[in-house]
């Protein structure tokens, strides 16, 4: 038989505009109904979700950059989890409403929707969230963040139960309501216990009211803070700032170590030979007066110092107006620096603040 290429060509062009005025038909005059109601046409939600359990398998991280899952993680994670997820999946112990089950696709409750799943899979879930089914990406480009909320889902998947829930994520009773939410992770005294939770009895209300706006306009990235500072009326935030600044700084330090010791030295002479300035400058010790702009670290946990540190190195810690000079400061530290200096923050005691700010009155 002979083919006509020409008429085979016609063919396909004629086939192609027809299709393109069947598609134009369906989303220019509405044909295509989007009602939830009516939900997806058959074989739909198993193309998604077959599309979806391949995506993570493909892509998730190595299983061997998985840190270790604490418990602190977990206590961490399970309260970003309560204010920001459980709204679709509902908490271990409790029911969903009626309004989670009439999505679609339907929010599985959160002991389903662990399943089975790697820790570095749980990541990437919620790192990256599930394209055109309601489940969102995590707020901020920080994926070193996400790994709290992925230890308080290992812990599901391991049978957490309700009272356990309600322990990790219990509201202290506290005015007013948005301080109370703020005290399910900072405490009432600022001082959270947690190594992933900063201290904020050692900041100033200047200094945290910048932190606060930042967070909130989106200018400094973490997933948890975001979420936080845009639960609260913005205008809310200076107060809450201020009854954090005025609890009274409480003695709770780290032991001075041998590695506490060499960041004693960066921190109150720099690194000439690589050009890091000495920190003190700027963040004391006292007494010499401080910038209230410029945070105290005297006393703040060491994990939380070398995160912020890492972040301020690689250009990823944004926000208040006097960000750069921070920039600036730590574009050049190694990793054994920022260890140290971090240890020896840490081990100083936090009382002394008191004492300075008596000496000033
Ligand atoms: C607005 C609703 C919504 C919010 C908020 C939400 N999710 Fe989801 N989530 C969904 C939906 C819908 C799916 C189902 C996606 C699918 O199967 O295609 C899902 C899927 C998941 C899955 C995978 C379940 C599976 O099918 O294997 C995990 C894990 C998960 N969510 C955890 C979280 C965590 C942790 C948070 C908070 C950081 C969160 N979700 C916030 C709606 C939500
Ligand atoms: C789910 C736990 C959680 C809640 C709730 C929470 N925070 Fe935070 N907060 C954190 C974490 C974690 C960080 C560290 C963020 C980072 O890594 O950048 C932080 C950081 C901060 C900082 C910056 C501290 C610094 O040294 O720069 C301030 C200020 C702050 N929080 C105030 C608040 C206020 C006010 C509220 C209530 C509106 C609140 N937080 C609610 C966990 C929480
Ligand atoms: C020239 C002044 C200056 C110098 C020197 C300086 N810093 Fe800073 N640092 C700042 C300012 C200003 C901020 C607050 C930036 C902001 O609010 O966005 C800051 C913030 C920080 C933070 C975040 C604290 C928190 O609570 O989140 C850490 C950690 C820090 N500096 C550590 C250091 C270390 C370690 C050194 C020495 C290697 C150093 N800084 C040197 C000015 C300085």
């Amino acid at each position: 038989m002979k083919i006509d290429l020409r008429s085979v060509v016609l063919t396909l062009a004629a086939l192609a505009v027809l299709g393109l005025i069947g598609a134009s038909a369906v989303v220019g005059l509405g044909l295509y109904n989007v009602s939830a109601r009516a939900g997806h046409l058959p074989g739909v939600p198993w193309v998604l979700h077959t599309t979806f359990l391949q995506s993570v398998s493909l892509r998730a991280r190595p299983e061997a950059l998985t840190p270790e899952l604490t418990d602190a993680l977990a206590s961490l994670g399970a309260k970003h989890f309560d204010a920001a997820c459980r709204v679709c999946h509902s908490a271990p112990g409790y029911e969903r409403t009626a309004t989670m089950r009439a999505m679609k696709p339907m929010p599985p409750h959160i002991t389903e929707a662990v399943g089975d799943w790697e820790p570095n899979e749980l990541h990437w879930i919620v790192y990256e969230g599930v394209k055109m089914s309601g489940m969102p990406h995590w707020a901020a480009d920080r994926p070193e963040e996400v790994w709290s909320t992925v230890a308080f889902l290992t812990r599901v998947q391991r049978g957490l139960n309700r009272q356990q829930y309600d322990a990790l994520t219990a509201v202290p009773k506290a005015d007013p309501r948005g301080f109370a939410y703020c005290a399910t992770c900072h405490e009432k005294s600022g001082v959270s216990g947690n190594p992933h939770i900063p201290r904020l009895d050692i900041l100033s209300e200047e200094y945290m009211t910048r932190a606060l706006r930042a967070f909130r306009s989106g200018a400094r990235d973490s997933g948890i803070m975001q979420h936080a500072a845009t639960e609260v009326p913005l205008a809310d935030l200076p107060r809450l700032a201020s009854i954090f600044a005025d609890q009274e700084p409480v003695g709770d330090a780290e032991p001075l170590t041998s590695l506490a010791l060499r960041g004693r030295r960066i921190a109150m002479e720099g690194a000439p030979d690589s050009d890091v300035a000495a920190c003190a400058a700027c963040h004391g010790p006292w007494p010499d007066p401080i910038n209230p702009a410029y945070p105290s670290l005297s006393g703040q946990y060491r994990p939380y110092l070398e995160t912020q540190l890492r972040l301020w190195r690689a250009g990823e810690r944004g926000g208040s107006e006097v960000a750069e000079i921070m920039h600036q400061a730590a574009a050049r530290l190694t990793d054994a620096q920022i260890e140290a200096v971090s240890a020896w923050y840490a081990s100083r005691n936090p009382e002394e603040l008191n004492q300075v700010n008596a000496g000033r009155n």
